[in-house]
């Protein structure tokens, strides 16, 4: 039988905000929703859609399109307004546990309805590998796949739940990861169903 081994300085941090810290959060994240509308993003060269609905909050803010392909960039891409700021619960969180001296710049946030996915990729288009990645899961399950750093390498899948944290730090930072399902009706905490993930990035480099 292959036996995987997580990589180091990968962490699963099962129910760290309760369910009061949640809704406080989805509060936020509507408000940041709210200012910066969510928009669909396309894949580089082909602008194919992804499934998942994006927005940012933070500096900067992680974006892509058919002509210009992954970046990180001040504006929304479509109202062209800078992103609203990181709600602070995020910022204490990155404090907390993201265990790196400067704060985040970039907190990307996807929303997955029953059928969204996404396919195992690489978090690289920081400057900064030494920060690590952190993210929130707020909603409904799903399915988290976490390979190594090569797309070849062995995964291993893990149910991520509605107040979840994950941190991609240390030899997990490039690891290839990705989203395989949402497990519709597992949350009642978003009105409508479906999954928000955050996730805080140090994007420039020192
Ligand atoms: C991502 O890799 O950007 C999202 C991961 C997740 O939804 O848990
Ligand atoms: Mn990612």
């Amino acid at each position: 039988m292959a036996v995987f081994v997580l990589p180091s300085g990968f962490q699963h941090l099962p129910g760290h905000f309760d369910r009061a810290a949640q809704e406080a959060l989805v509060a936020e994240i509507r408000a940041v929703v709210a200012a910066a509308p969510l928009y669909v993003p396309r894949m580089p060269r082909t602008g194919k859609e992804m499934s998942v609905r994006m927005t940012n909050c933070g500096d900067l803010g992680w974006v892509t399109d058919k002509e210009r392909g992954y970046r990180y960039q001040p504006t929304h891409p479509e109202t062209g307004a800078p992103w609203p700021p990181i709600p602070s619960s995020l910022l204490k969180l990155w404090t907390d546990d993201a265990q790196f001296d400067q704060p985040p710049q970039a907190c990307l946030v996807n929303f997955y309805d029953a059928s969204a996915k996404m396919g195992l990729h690489q978090d690289r288009d920081e400057e900064e590998f030494g920060a690590p990645v952190v993210s929130v899961s707020l909603g409904d399950d799903c399915l988290f796949r976490i390979g190594g750093t090569e797309r070849s390498d062995p995964t291993r899948s893990l149910r991520l739940s509605s107040g979840d944290v994950v941190i991609l730090g240390g030899q997990s930072r490039l690891a290839f990861h990705g989203v395989d399902r949402i497990y519709a009706g597992t949350s009642t905490l978003l009105k409508n169903g479906g999954r928000i993930n955050l996730t805080l990035r140090r994007v420039t480099g020192r």
